[in-house]
């Protein structure tokens, strides 16, 4: 198909939390772009994250399956997709102990159907294409308290289900470089926070459990450590690494903003109490201590002083104005949290893409 756009790029799990910031971020800053946003839209897909930009131009949503091959081969030749900046996954580590064969059938056989279909619809030299693979710090497996940082030559040592399954997809990503000259890039990201996050990660979770005066479910005794990165400078780093990145490379993504759980949950607490004119730390009596998640890593933490020395990327800001935004969004978007926790938004868009 020809086009009067400079590239056709596909967003794989557009819908969902980080994705929706990415694709929000092409939309605005490429008018000359055209975005494809392909998403399933399992439990963790919401169109309503893109609501502001749904009838642009340059922005098309497609419902597709990335474990459908047929599918997959079709949008891209339909679109005539120039480059890839994969998302779509399972991302939560508990529903992974719960359920590993869901993890290994999307985020292994999902990347793998994407980066086969790539390989058929890209020429040598791929000149202009990039298949830009978006992972976790989590495949690194786990840290102990020694000031020690996970850097790009960490050796992989996941544990869940879920890291394995990420693990897996980085390796089929590396080894179509390796094998076909497939044109990739992988970035190994901390944990993400800010608008749209689903509710059963620990934050937008826990803020709206304190709103609705529930308890605050801490696992073991809340001293695991996440490294914490606001969801737009992850973004902004994909833009970046997506245009200067070099290929074939690895970068890592964090925020250099470790936080023991139990911690990170009292900040929580004091904001979300303090917007809400309650008294200072009335919700701590909500915290519940609760038998440890299986296999839970201890520590995270990320050293991204690559990106930062070889593309002059560092987090814009800082985490004391991050979370204040972040919980100030979910408190004056409690339709868009109640809408996702009874199920409503799914009804919804799902009836809208039904057969399409
Ligand atoms: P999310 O669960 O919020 O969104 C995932 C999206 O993928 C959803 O919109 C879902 O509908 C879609 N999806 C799932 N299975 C699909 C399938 N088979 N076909 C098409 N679409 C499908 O996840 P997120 O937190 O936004 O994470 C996005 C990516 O970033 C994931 O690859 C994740 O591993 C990675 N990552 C996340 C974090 C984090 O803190 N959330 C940190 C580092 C890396
Ligand atoms: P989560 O947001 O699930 O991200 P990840 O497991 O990918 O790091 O969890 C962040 C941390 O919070 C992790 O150490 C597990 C912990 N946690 C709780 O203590 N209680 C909860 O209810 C949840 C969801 C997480």
């Amino acid at each position: 198909m020809e086009n009067k756009y400079k590239q056709n790029i596909l967003i794989t799990g557009g819908a969902g939390f980080i994705g929706s910031h990415v694709v929000r971020l092409f939309v605005d800053k490429y008018p000359e772009y055209n975005i494809i946003n392909l998403d399933a839209l399992t439990y963790a897909g919401n169109l309503a994250n893109l609501k502001d930009i749904e009838n642009r131009p340059n922005y098309t949503f497609v419902k597709a399956d990335i474990c459908d091959f047929d599918s997959i081969l079709k949008i891209f030749k339909d679109h005539n997709i120039t480059g890839v900046i994969h998302l779509a996954a399972e991302s939560h580590v508990d529903r992974s102990i719960k359920d590993p064969f869901t993890f290994a059938r999307t985020n292994v056989m999902g990347t793998l159907s994407l980066l086969q279909t790539a390989k058929e619809c890209w020429n040598s030299p791929y000149e202009g294409n990039c298949f830009y693979h978006i992972s976790t710090d989590e495949v690194y497996g786990t840290l102990q308290f020694d000031g020690t940082f996970f850097t790009e030559t960490t050796k992989y040592d996941p544990h869940s289900p879920y890291s394995a399954s990420k693990a897996g997809s980085d390796h089929f990503v590396r080894a179509f470089y390796d094998t076909y000259g497939l044109p990739t890039i992988v970035t190994n990201c901390s944990n993400n926070y800010g608008p749209y996050q689903f509710p059963e990660k620990l934050i937008p979770l826990f803020i709206n459990n304190i709103r609705h005066n529930k308890p605050l479910p801490v696992y073991g005794k809340g001293e695991n450590v996440r490294d914490w990165l606001y969801v737009e400078d992850h973004a902004r780093a994909i833009d970046l690494i997506y245009h200067k990145g070099k290929i074939a490379d690895t970068y890592n993504i964090g925020g250099f903003n470790e936080w023991k759980n139990i911690d990170l949950i009292k900040v929580i607490i004091k904001t979300v109490d303090r917007l809400l004119n309650r008294p200072e730390g009335q919700s701590e009596k909500l915290i519940t201590y609760v038998t440890d998640r299986a296999g839970h890593d201890l520590r995270y933490a990320i050293d991204s002083s690559k990106l930062k020395n070889e593309l002059g990327w560092e987090p814009s800001l800082q985490f004391e104005e991050g979370i204040e935004k972040t919980v100030k969004w979910y408190l004056d978007n409690q339709e868009w949290m109640d809408n996702v926790t009874s199920g409503d938004y799914q009804e919804y868009y799902q009836k809208m893409y039904i057969n399409r």
